[in-house]
């Protein structure tokens, strides 16, 4: 066949995406061929370059002695911000608390004052330095969501923020609406519940600014009942729900994730087997952010309470001013080396699974159809992406069948 199509070809392992038996279908000497931005071919090099002549296409891309795996996919960051506290990681390392650094008008709350007085065009650069680094660690689709405004101003100029960097750069995103990220201090939080409820939300669904509504529902944010008033009437308004839910404090989040019908319910570090069943027989994705665990030094979420469930869990790396990874490959390290997830089952999670979490099961895999988002690691084989850990083997990334990396 002849005609405008790029072919990654010679692949040790080509990574295809969940199999029907394992967690993973993995092609040896695999080759992909795509065509406008979309995958039109997957199989064995061999027969691919009979039916697709390597001299035909308009690119040809050698990955022998390399693995292909699909782009990688962060479905839970907080990305676009201003401010720096790492000076806050010190403190924690010398004894504070993450709530109590919250509660004296830190954390959240100081990220919100440093976000207030930046403009959106600051935001934007920012947020596009943040993605150079998320690219070149794999990423291809990213979410990123407010909730360091407070106010339907400082909220949207977030959200327009992200959709300004979303025009610039590569890698996709994905917008999600968390004006209950905290109370700020201006507003008593009934008054403030309300704010989000009546002004925060239509402004945001006017404005196209959002795909999904996210709610921080744990002690020292939002209460279960204040959580299901801003998702319910965010899932009037038409947007995706997702809730930050169970990380601290058991409070009901992942149970009301079930019965909203959320796409997803994240962090889940308290919660128990009945939660994790609710979520499992709602077709809520079960995410779990490694790197949360990690850097506040508490115990990982134990994955297998949603895998005996009968769910396939996410995980994303929660990039914050918190928890300062924007590297998905870190995330599958802290994955199986931390949590200890199988490595296909941590790759699974960061592709596949992760894009259930966005409602986009075109994501994440390498089918006929799909976009031709994928990366080719350095390595001999796809073990190694976990197995050799605190390196980074992204060689290069192709988005829509274009490299954008390497
Ligand atoms: O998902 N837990 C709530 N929100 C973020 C942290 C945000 C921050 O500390 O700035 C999270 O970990
Ligand atoms: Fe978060």
């Amino acid at each position: 066949m002849e005609g405008s199509h790029t072919i990654v070809h010679g692949a040790e392992e080509l990574v295809r995406g969940p199999g029907t038996d394992d967690p993973l279908e993995v092609i040896e000497d695999g080759a992909v061929v795509i065509e406008e931005g979309v995958i039109i071919e997957v199989g064995q090099t061999e027969e691919i370059e009979r039916r697709f002549p390597p001299e035909n296409a308009t690119t040809t891309i050698d990955a022998s002695d390399q693995v292909v795996v699909p782009g990688l996919v962060d479905s839970h960051t907080h990305a676009v911000f201003a401010g720096d506290r790492s000076d806050e990681f010190a403190a924690r390392l010398a004894g504070a608390d993450y709530q109590q650094i919250l509660a004296e008008g830190g954390g959240i709350l100081r990220t919100v004052r440093a976000v207030r007085e930046a403009s959106e065009a600051e935001l934007r650069d920012n947020l596009l330095d943040i993605l150079d680094l998320m690219l070149a660690h794999g990423s291809t689709t990213v979410e990123v969501k407010s909730g360091y405004g407070l106010s339907t101003e400082s909220e949207c100029k977030m959200l327009r923020a992200v959709a300004a960097a979303d025009a610039l750069h590569p890698i996709e995103l994905v917008a999600t609406f968390l004006g209950a990220h905290a109370v700020p201090p201006e507003m008593d939080r009934d008054e403030y519940v309300d704010h989000v409820i009546d002004e925060q939300l239509p402004a945001v669904v006017d404005a196209g600014l959002a795909t999904y509504c996210d709610v921080f529902c744990d002690e020292g944010a939002f209460t279960r009942d204040e959580s299901a008033r801003i998702l319910r009437v965010a899932d009037e308004h038409g947007l995706g729900l997702k809730i930050h839910a169970e990380e601290f404090a058991r409070l009901g989040g992942a149970e009301l994730a079930a019965t909203l019908n959320a796409t997803s319910a994240d962090h889940l570090l308290q919660a128990t087997d009945s939660d994790a069943q609710a979520l499992a027989d709602a077709g809520v994705v079960p995410t779990l952010l490694p790197g949360t665990a990690f850097t506040l030094g508490v115990e990982y979420a134990d994955f297998e309470r949603f895998t005996d469930a009968g769910s396939w869990p996410a995980i994303a790396s929660d990039f914050n001013p918190n928890c300062h990874s924007p590297s998905m490959v870190m995330t599958v390290q802290l994955a199986t080396h931390g949590m200890g997830m199988a490595p296909d089952m941590a790759l699974r999670a960061a592709t596949a699974e992760a894009a259930h979490a966005l409602d986009r099961p075109d994501l994440g895999r390498l089918d006929e159809g799909s976009p031709g988002d994928l990366i080719i690691l350095d390595s001999p084989s796809r073990l190694h992406l976990p197995y050799s850990f605190g390196i980074n083997p992204v060689e290069a990334v192709i988005k829509d069948g274009r490299v954008v990396h390497d």
